[in-house]
């Protein structure tokens, strides 16, 4: 049976801060549990933004720059792991950037009964954990309706989160040894559900 692959994801673009920090931790959990990990910084990468182009005619997208290397991931992965820091209520905009180039992979089909629907064009159905970490602010869970309205266009079910700010932790997050134990724990559970599940598909 194949290793399970799980890769995290990180839009912030202070490496070793907060965001980072936990996807990091929720990675070694996963690593703890016999996943195979890696992680990519979606700064360090140069991801235009989407110009809505051909939009969703399936032809993919015109640019080829850093998305590609996550168009392939999006196909490989068994496991994602979201990192993003709170910008103004939201994602960043690294992330945003990521977000919308995934435009092109959401495909509309007719239904026998007419009803225009959209499918993912991704093929491999995977799970994912979202990590937010805000600041001063008291709502890190606004980030959630952007990845709900997402993921099912990239075939990724979200299943767990860690969402935090400093001002409800009263410290920086990656200062915290009880959150960072809870991120290395939730990630072997994580890695152990994909286990299962890639058990069950090879039984
Ligand atoms: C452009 C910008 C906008 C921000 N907006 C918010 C916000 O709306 N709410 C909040 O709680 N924190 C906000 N913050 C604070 C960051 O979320 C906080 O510093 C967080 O720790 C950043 O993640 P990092 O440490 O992984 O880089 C903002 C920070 C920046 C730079």
């Amino acid at each position: 049976m194949p290793q399970i692959q799980v890769t995290g994801i990180v839009a912030s673009p202070r490496k070793q801060m907060n965001t980072d920090t936990l996807v990091q931790k929720i990675l070694d959990g996963c690593q703890k549990s016999g996943a195979a990990v890696s992680k990519i910084y979606l700064n360090d990468l140069v991801i235009q933004p989407c110009r809505a182009c051909k939009s969703q005619d399936g032809s993919g997208c015109l640019y080829q720059d850093g998305m590609e290397q996550i168009y392939e991931l999006f196909e490989k992965a068994d496991g994602l792991i979201l990192g993003t820091p709170v910008y103004y209520n939201s994602v960043s905009s690294q992330m945003k950037l990521m977000i919308d180039r995934s435009y092109c992979l959401a495909k509309p089909v007719i239904t026998p009964s007419g009803k225009r629907i959209y499918e993912s064009a991704v093929k491999k159905m995977k799970k994912g954990m979202v990590v937010s970490v805000g600041g001063s602010g008291s709502n890190p869970e606004c980030v959630l309706p952007v990845f709900e309205l997402w993921s099912p266009e990239v075939n990724l079910s979200i299943v767990d989160s860690i969402l935090v700010t400093h001002a409800q932790l009263g410290k920086a997050p990656k200062e915290s040894a009880e959150l960072l134990l809870e991120a290395f724990s939730k990630g072997e559970k994580f890695a152990r559900l994909l286990q299962a599940e890639n058990q069950e598909r090879h039984i």
